[in-house]
């Protein structure tokens, strides 16, 4: 079979990743890169070694590329998918899927016409020790889950940030970079939806558009409950990224980025060894495989927009200081109102 001939939109950190991971991933091959700053694109092609495009339309024009890895700002996600769908691609998109569920509905519209195939990638349910975390709570030998704290903090790093990202209305900030990641691993490992969110996100760091600090109690559908909090400080502040998930007989504990795993044993965490897996390059073989009918998406993009209504929500719920209703339910087959 012949390899698969991949392009990547956006030539910044996460196009970055996605570029190693297709040199790791048997059965794909990069073909070229589409950045609107020119010299990126061209330091790109450089290290990766493909060809450079200041147009999207010349590369979905060419029939060597069979996919498109969108890396792109928020903002840009949803004319990149429905283009690339329309012009018979396969899309592998970076998360959050888009900056509203209008345009959720409209990319979903675009893939479900054109039958292409696209991933959302919420990755951090491709790491090891999330995998394991969410065995070992699903299987009962903690006893019930009771709730789960999710806490990242990190320097936000304004000065290697692009300007999209320090704005709000091009989709930046950490809520919707890293949030949708929170939301997602913890929603997983918890096994449900969320049914309700009441949020804080601000700014106190950087006085941005865009946040930098956010606090959210989250209510699942089936019943348990999560807090997300995460900081992007300026200059003072430790590092931690961990999920702490309470269950009735013991407590567990993980962080995707470290592997780090460990349960409760005796009132102290004992760690449990899990395989580092790069989750760049097994959400692309998933992709890949899907492509190729040997395996499924482990992400649906029903799930991708809940995600994002779930964003939106918390925004909502920080203006007004109310709690909000999700509507989409994605078990039920449902991704509008009360549909
Ligand atoms: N899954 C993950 O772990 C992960 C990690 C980082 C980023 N992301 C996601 O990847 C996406 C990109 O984030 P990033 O941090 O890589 O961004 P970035 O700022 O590092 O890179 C964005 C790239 O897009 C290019 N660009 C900007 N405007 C453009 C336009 N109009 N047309 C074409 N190119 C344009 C920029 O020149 C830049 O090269 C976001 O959706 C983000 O949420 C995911």
């Amino acid at each position: 079979m012949n390899d698969l001939g991949v392009a990547i939109f956006g030539a910044g950190r996460a196009g970055n990743a996605h570029a190693r991971a297709i040199s790791q991933t048997a059965g794909a091959r990069l073909i070229a890169v589409f950045d609107a700053d020119a010299e990126r694109a061209a330091a790109f092609a450089e290290d990766h070694g493909c060809q450079a495009f200041t147009s999207s339309d010349e590369v979905l024009r060419r029939d060597d590329v069979a996919l498109v890895m969108v890396a792109l700002p928020n903002f840009l996600h949803e004319r990149a998918t429905v283009d690339a769908a329309s012009a018979g691609k396969h899309i592998f998109l970076e998360k959050p899927m888009a900056d509203t569920v209008e345009e959720c509905d409209r990319m979903l519209d675009a893939v479900g016409r054109a039958g292409v195939q696209l991933l959302v990638a919420h990755s951090q349910r491709y790491f090891g020790s999330t995998i394991r975390a969410r065995e070992i709570v699903q299987g009962g030998e903690l006893g019930q889950p009771v709730f789960a704290t999710d806490t990242w903090y990190k320097n936000f790093g304004l000065e290697g940030r692009l300007p999209w990202f320090l704005d709000r209305a091009t989709g930046g900030g950490m809520w919707l970079m890293n949030g949708a990641h929170m939301l997602d691993r913890t929603c997983w490992v918890l096994d449900s939806e969320v049914a309700s969110i009441r949020a804080w996100i601000g700014s106190p760091f950087h006085q941005l558009s865009a946040d930098d600090a956010n606090l959210a109690f989250v209510q699942l559908r089936n019943g348990l409950h999560a807090s997300i909090v995460h900081a992007g400080y300026r200059s003072r502040g430790v590092e931690k990224c961990e999920v702490e998930i309470t269950c009735t007989d013991g407590m567990l504990i993980f962080d995707s980025y470290s592997n780090r795993l460990a349960i409760e044993r005796d009132g102290a965490y004992s760690p449990i060894e899990v395989q580092r897996v790069d989750p760049f390059t097994e959400e692309l073989k998933n992709l890949v495989g899907a492509i190729n009918g040997t395996e499924t998406l482990r992400v649906s993009a029903a799930w991708g927009r809940h995600i994002v209504e779930v964003l939106l929500a918390a925004e909502e719920s920080s203006r007004t200081g109310s709690e909000v209703t999700i509507k989409s339910n994605v078990r039920a087959g449902a991704r509008a109102l009360g549909g």
